[in-house]
């Protein structure tokens, strides 16, 4: 079991998390909302969101920050390149950061890593040069550090996340494909060291054919580890 101290870690499906914390502040990764194909209806409705972390510009990720932003006024935090793209698109309070740096938003502390992956900006007929991909360390009000890895391959340095940022939990993408698949992500696991596993970015498309069972046969050896396979709309704490 996963003692989240109060904050609410809810899966909307594909590579999207709504943290609600003890205070009832919301806090969006990778909002894709109203065209993820694997959000429930029911979640879709957002009361408030006071921030969005944006991991990469690709559409299944950054999807409706703007929309969202302009509605709730809501920080967006990103790496420098993809905030100055979103407050060309009116976002008035878009952060833009490097990786190894922490900022605080609200009452959460936000730490940006890298990832393996791209991130161009499909905006019209361009594309946009949008910096590089990321991940996140995200320190909650209650002391619950997560890891949002974004989209990534599998990369050595994640032991020095471990190490460093001593995540309890891992959003780890498994689906292949474009990310890592579970082979990638059982070997990201044992470098992290993290005992806390939400598989995410599978099943959405036929393309993201790795699954949490994969994963959970490639990682039994590992002692204390919890792959927690939630449903889309399905919550942790
Ligand atoms: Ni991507
Ligand atoms: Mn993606």
């Amino acid at each position: 079991m996963l003692n989240t101290r109060g904050n609410k870690l809810t899966w909307l499906g594909h590579a999207t998390f709504k943290i609600t914390t003890p205070g009832g502040k919301v806090i969006l990764i990778d909002p894709w909302v109203n065209g993820n194909p694997a959000c429930p209806k029911a979640a879709k409705k957002l009361e408030r969101v006071d921030t969005i972390l944006i991991t990469h510009g690709h559409g299944d990720h950054i999807g409706d920050a703007v929309k969202i932003a302009k509605k709730f006024k809501t920080q967006v935090i990103s790496i420098y390149e993809t905030s100055l793209w979103l407050a060309s698109k009116g976002v008035k309070n878009a952060t833009g950061m490097g990786k190894g740096g922490t900022i605080q938003s609200g009452e959460i502390e936000v730490t940006m890593v890298n990832a393996l992956h791209s991130n161009g900006i499909e905006d019209g007929k361009k594309i946009v040069y949008g910096g590089e991909p990321c991940g996140y360390i995200v320190r909650l009000p209650s002391g619950l550090k997560i890891y949002h890895a974004g989209d990534t391959s599998v990369f050595g340095d994640m032991k020095l996340i471990g190490e460093l940022y001593e995540p309890e939990v891992a959003m780890l993408p498994i689906g292949d494909y474009y990310t890592m698949g579970p082979r990638e992500a059982a070997m990201a696991i044992r470098l992290l060291n993290v005992k806390h596993v939400v598989p995410i970015h599978y099943g959405t498309f036929p393309a993201l054919t790795g699954t949490p069972d994969a994963l959970k046969k490639l990682t039994q050896d590992i002692s204390g580890l919890e792959i927690h396979a939630l449903k889309p709309g399905e919550s942790i704490g």
